[in-house]
């Protein structure tokens, strides 16, 4: 039975309840009534529009300290400023009484905190009571010790947002270390690399002919270059978005993919369209794409040799680009899910490169889109917004 009608039935006259009704059933029904309001758990009080007090439940004297029977002989005045004199916060429960009894209609909860310790909060609420014909009668005011159920709900959320925290941590970490190992990917290319160079100058010094000095030179600064390339690459930057050239990205990341092709024995065809528009983007980032591309299509090639085309061109506002292999291609079944974190086909992949060139590409307003291209390879796809109006 709800509320409103527990209130309805005790606060008729016995001469109205008992029509229809032997007065021994009305006896009963009232008694359970009773019975049923001094049992629930929460505080409970029913006062006249006139805000005299009509009932209170033993809860409520013991939410408030002070006697039920009190509640409802005593001056309603001196029983409010009573329960004004045990919140903390006096103002916002003497609001909700003024509103409340302003309006006969107002439905409304809040939460009041008692003053002293321990902390006790209260859920509050308070709605009108309605005769037979629907006009509001009396007003009823609920109150619940919420204590524990907020401290639980506070301890909840803060292991959640503990639990979230180290999730975040642990993302930042799985992705370091793609970039990590994406590093060491292309360390084991450059390495290989520096080898020949360095075996190149050690021919070199054995006969050093003038004419030789700046064959060694050459080789002394590519190897510089290449070292310095591969630790740029591998420092975590800070993400600057300025002008960029497609173009030129592609050809700076090709100087530190080319030993990683010559050891798959991958030929790298560049098919880049001239007057392309800048894009607007973190060079890092978008380094951190391409290599990512390149060295999964190499993986995809691996051992077979093979090609892959990298294309430019503008489409409309757009700057498409493309990397197309002659790997093994992508199984349909898994063509949904190659850009899911941890997503992998390789026993020592991180499945963590195509995640991060999606979020990558996103953030640069753009698209990324996997398929097989006609000769059994796979082709990726990427859209970058144009930047059709230079900035000065
Ligand atoms: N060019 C490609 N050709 C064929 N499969 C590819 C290609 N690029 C990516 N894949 C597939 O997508 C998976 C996820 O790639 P990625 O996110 O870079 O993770 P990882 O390289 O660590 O496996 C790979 O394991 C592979 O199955
Ligand atoms: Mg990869």
């Amino acid at each position: 039975m709800s509320a409103k009608s527990e209130v309805e039935m005790l606060n008729k006259h016995p001469a109205e309840t008992e029509i229809g009704l032997n007065s021994r059933i009305r006896h009963t029904e009232l008694e359970l009534l009773h019975a049923l309001l001094q049992s629930i758990d929460y505080g409970v009080l029913v006062s006249g529009l006139d805000r005299q007090d009509i009932i209170a439940n033993r809860k409520l004297s013991q939410l408030f300290g002070i006697n039920a029977q009190e509640v409802v002989n005593t001056d309603p005045d001196s029983v409010r400023a009573y329960a004004i004199s045990r919140v903390k916060n006096k103002e916002a429960f003497v609001s909700l009484l003024e509103r409340a009894y302003a309006d006969p209609l107002l439905s409304s909860t809040d939460e009041i905190e008692l003053e002293g310790e321990p902390q006790v909060i209260l859920r509050r609420f308070t709605a009108p009571v309605y005769d037979k014909t629907g006009n509001p009668t009396a007003r009823l005011w609920t109150f619940l010790d919420i204590t524990e159920t907020k401290a639980l709900r506070s301890k909840l959320e803060e292991q959640l947002d503990h639990a979230a925290g180290e999730l975040l941590a642990a993302q930042k970490k799985a992705v370091e270390m793609e970039k990590l190992s994406t590093a060491g990917l292309l360390a084991a290319g450059i390495a290989h690399d520096i080898r020949n160079i360095l075996s190149a100058m050690q021919i070199d010094l054995h006969s050093l002919p003038p004419e030789m000095a700046n064959t060694v030179q050459d080789h002394l600064i590519r190897f510089s270059t290449l070292t310095h390339r591969l630790l740029a690459f591998s420092r975590p930057g800070m993400v600057e978005r300025r002008p960029q050239s497609v173009n030129e990205i592609i050809e700076g990341v090709l100087s530190l993919i080319r030993a990683n092709a010559e050891l798959h024995g991958v030929t790298i065809h560049l098919d880049l369209a001239t007057d392309l528009p800048s894009i607007t983007a973190d060079f890092g980032q978008m380094e951190q794409l391409f290599v990512n591309l390149c060295l999964n299509s190499l993986q995809a090639m691996d051992g077979n040799g093979g090609t892959l085309i990298i294309r430019t061109r503008r489409v409309r506002d757009w700057i498409e680009v493309k990397f197309e292999d002659t790997g093994t291609g992508i199984a349909p079944e898994i063509l949904g899910r190659l850009f899911d974190p941890f997503f992998t086909t390789r026993c020592n992949g991180i499945g963590l490169g195509l995640c991060s060139c999606k979020r990558i590409v996103e953030d640069h307003g753009g698209e990324i889109l996997a398929e097989n291209s006609m000769k059994n390879g796979a082709v990726f796809t990427i859209m970058l917004p144009a930047m059709l109006f230079p900035e000065e």
